[in-house]
């Protein structure tokens, strides 16, 4: 059953990453091939965009296919990929009623071309909606991503479009994927495991990490109302002394 959630707008994440991991040993448990466990993991994701729309977040960025991800077995990338077709499809009527725009990090050229043409459908036919940006990370590695970045700012030195001294961060974040976006303020990792797997490295400097030990397919909107009120009672220093933090809220409006 689940509860309304206490969180406070306030203290609310922005942007809420998360890497979704268990579907695996969830379908073992049960005795179930591995791609079962992938499709009630879509199941749980269904769930927890619709709460994270309704109360409010505004951008939800999840670790659906990693590049590391293409070693895995050939039948179980096919399922995943068949999956991703099906599941977009399927889901473009919840994304249109909770008003949610979908989109996409990583490198989707990779992607079969059935995937990225289902993908670029969902995202065109969703690119008008407001409440939410729900990002996919497909194909998705964060050094990679640093790797292109580092390469458009050199293409751009060449040919003489900026100078040494227009490198900075502002100049970094705009050639990530992740451009246009705020840095995620809370990364939820399920499965029991506490790393971040080449997951937004340069994004989650100064995010907040929550593990869960629950596998991602049983994760429930509550579970998730659980790591929002861990989130609120957070005190987020970026760097500053706990009394400017508190300075600084009193002189909020
Ligand atoms: C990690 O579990 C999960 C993945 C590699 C895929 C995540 C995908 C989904 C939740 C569904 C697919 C999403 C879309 C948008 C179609 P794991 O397989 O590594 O689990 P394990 O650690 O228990 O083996």
């Amino acid at each position: 059953m689940s509860r309304k959630p206490k969180t406070n707008k306030k203290h609310l994440p922005s942007h809420l990453a998360i890497i979704m991991d268990g579907n695996g040993r969830w379908a073992k448990k049960k005795g179930y091939v591995r791609s079962i466990g992938h499709k009630n993991g879509v199941d749980a994701l269904r769930e927890i965009t619709t709460a994270c729309a309704e109360i409010g977040i505004k951008f939800l960025t999840v670790y659906a296919f990693s590049t590391e991800n293409w070693n895995r077995p050939k039948s179980e990338v096919k399922a995943l990929m068949t999956l991703l077709v099906s599941s977009l499809k399927k889901e473009l009527k919840t994304l249109m009623k909770n008003d949610v725009r979908l989109s996409a990090i990583g490198d989707i050229s990779l992607l079969p071309a059935k995937c990225r043409r289902e993908l670029l459908e969902v995202m065109d036919m969703t690119k008008d909606n407001q409440r939410m940006v729900l990002s996919l990370a497909l194909s998705y590695s964060s050094r990679v991503e640093m790797v292109q970045c580092m390469k458009k700012i050199g293409q751009k030195l060449l040919e003489n479009q900026i100078s040494i001294s227009d490198i900075d961060e502002a100049l970094v974040r705009n050639n990530l994927f992740t451009f246009g976006m705020p840095d995620p303020d809370l990364l939820i990792r399920t499965g029991g495991e506490q790393r971040v797997s080449n997951y937004l490295l340069w994004q989650i400097a100064y995010c907040e990490l929550y593990f869960s030990e629950k596998l991602w397919p049983e994760f429930t909107r509550e579970d998730l109302m659980i790591a929002l009120e861990d989130f609120e009672q957070r005190e987020r220093r970026f760097g500053k002394t706990s009394e400017q933090i508190a300075q600084e809220e009193e002189t909020l409006p």
